[in-house]
């Protein structure tokens, strides 16, 4: 009865498609001997993806079917931002064109029914919800511990004004943060809330326990802030070990895994991290929808604010869909996470959500960061075989491309090093970032402020930075390198 059950459901599912390939199956039964059913596997059926190479993967991009100038898109800087499958984009257009509605925590009808199952999950249909598939994808202990906000920053800050400070609490953050772990925190300085101190790391990136130990035991830390892998370097902090001894001094820890949560495996219960936050717009999902997960007790479970503990974060916003019950005079909270999501959401994007985590988990987090490592090892072996002993070239943090994931910034320190970004786009449609990365205070402790407007040209000095995915390949890097090299022949530079 059971393969019986499972075949009625998946056969007209199956029929329905436009199918692509022919598999078959036989039943054998005591009463009806051997039945040979045959039946056609759509290509979008997940477990046949698993034997895609990482190649054929690229077909599912349609940004990369362009040509420009008669050339593809050479897409290196998915640190800012990823490019989006069609798998992702149909999810999304799913939700505009076939049940554009509230869900059903608010409207009783099948649109929201439908937004309602795809978000939240309805096991009677047996459909998985996408913040199950994101509470599993980093091992959360239950789907209640995530939390949809805009993006990493939007959850950065939801800690940032929820957590209950005292005055002469501190925050410790690193010396390599992106603004937006780093200028909630000033604010919060600014206006007294807490104090502010940072972690520096050295050059090849190592973390400097010592010194953390030492801020641990003499101020009181109530709160580590810190990114899990640098966006301008691609380096990872030792977070377990990080958590273990904030921990044994008593400070909760939020780990800005915008950079990571792409590119590895995270398990936020094995690193036993308190607050964790990322966006789906640097993993292949939609724009505007980051999460953040908190461990249930730091959340909260009161339905008034003012009896939660003292490391509960509040919700900063509130509204629609955040309360059980207002009068005039009062109002209750629901529980997490619903509290700290005020207002119509964005539920085109947090459906896709879970079909991006899917779509990744097809693929395997361990090919994804063996394939960043194999790209980032053959570019920084090439770089510094081409330039890495001229003095005015430098790659930022360790030599061993294994540290740095799918980043490479390189510094060039020649007269009018500006514009070479622009170059490789108008060239041959390489794209990668060039700047500061929204980390302005690192580099300018490193150069000095005012560097990136130097008196003269002859003083020119620019960060750029390549930024890979599984999607980029071989040879777009030899692309990159032949490019890089004939800019720098024409600058005279080599
Ligand atoms: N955080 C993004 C980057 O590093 C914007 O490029």
């Amino acid at each position: 009865m059971t393969i019986l059950n499972y075949l009625y459901g998946f056969l007209p599912h199956f029929l329905l498609e436009n199918n692509r390939s022919v598999g078959s199956m036989t039943i054998r039964s005591g009463n009806f001997g051997q039945l040979q059913i045959s039946f056609y596997v759509p290509a979008s059926v997940k477990f046949m993806d698993n034997k895609k190479s990482l190649e054929e993967y690229r077909d599912d991009f349609p940004a990369l079917k362009q040509l420009r100038n008669g050339k593809p898109p050479v897409y290196m800087d998915s640190a800012c931002t990823t490019l989006v499958p069609q798998q992702i984009i149909d999810a999304i257009n799913d939700y505009y064109t076939r049940y554009p509605g509230c869900s059903s925590g608010r409207s009783r009808h099948w649109f929201a029914d439908e937004v309602n199952d795809r978000i939240e999950g309805n096991p009677d249909k047996g459909i998985k919800g996408s913040r199950c598939i994101v509470a599993d994808f980093i091992n959360a202990a239950s789907e209640n511990e995530i939390i949809f906000t805009l993006n990493a920053t939007h959850a950065i800050n939801t800690v940032a004004l929820g957590f209950k400070f005292q005055p002469g609490d501190t925050v410790l953050i690193t010396n390599m943060e992106h603004n937006s772990n780093l200028v909630p925190w000033l604010r919060l300085q600014k206006t007294g809330r807490i104090k502010l101190d940072y972690i520096v790391s050295n050059h090849e990136g190592i973390f400097d326990f010592d010194t953390f130990e030492e801020k641990l035991k003499n101020s009181r830390v109530r709160l580590v802030s810190m990114a899990y892998t640098a966006n301008s370097t691609g380096v990872s902090i030792p977070a377990k070990e990080i958590i273990k001894l904030a921990h044994f001094y008593g400070a909760k820890v939020l780990l800005d895994g915008a950079q990571a949560v792409p590119h590895k495996k995270v398990d936020a219960q094995d690193l036993d991290v308190d607050f964790l936050a990322f966006s789906m717009h640097k993993m292949c999902g939609p724009r505007g929808v980051g999460v953040l997960y908190g461990k249930k007790e730091l959340l909260g479970s009161t339905p008034q604010e003012e009896n939660s503990g003292t490391d509960v974060i509040e919700p900063v916003f509130l509204g629609g869909g955040t309360v059980a019950d207002v009068t005039y005079k009062d109002y209750s909270l629901l529980e997490p996470p619903k509290r700290f999501e005020a207002g119509i959401q964005n539920y085109p994007g947090q459906i896709a959500s879970g079909a991006t985590i899917q779509y990744l988990q097809n693929i395997g987090m361990e090919r994804i960061a063996a394939q960043e490592t194999k790209l980032n090892s053959f570019l920084t072996k090439e770089l510094i075989k081409r330039y890495g002993d001229t003095g005015w070239f430098r790659i930022l943090g360790p030599r061993d491309a294994a540290q740095r994931g799918g980043i490479l910034s390189f510094e060039v320190h020649r007269p009018n090093a500006v514009g070479i970004a622009a170059e490789l786009s108008e060239k041959s449609n390489v794209m990668i970032r060039d700047g500061v990365f929204c980390a302005h205070a690192y580099f300018n402790e490193q150069f000095g402020q005012g560097w990136a407007h130097p008196r003269s040209h002859a003083e020119h000095r620019m960060i750029y930075r390549v930024s890979l995915y599984f999607y980029n390949t071989i040879e777009e890097c030899r692309v990159f390198l032949e490019t890089l090299d004939e800019i720098f022949k024409e600058r005279s530079y080599i």
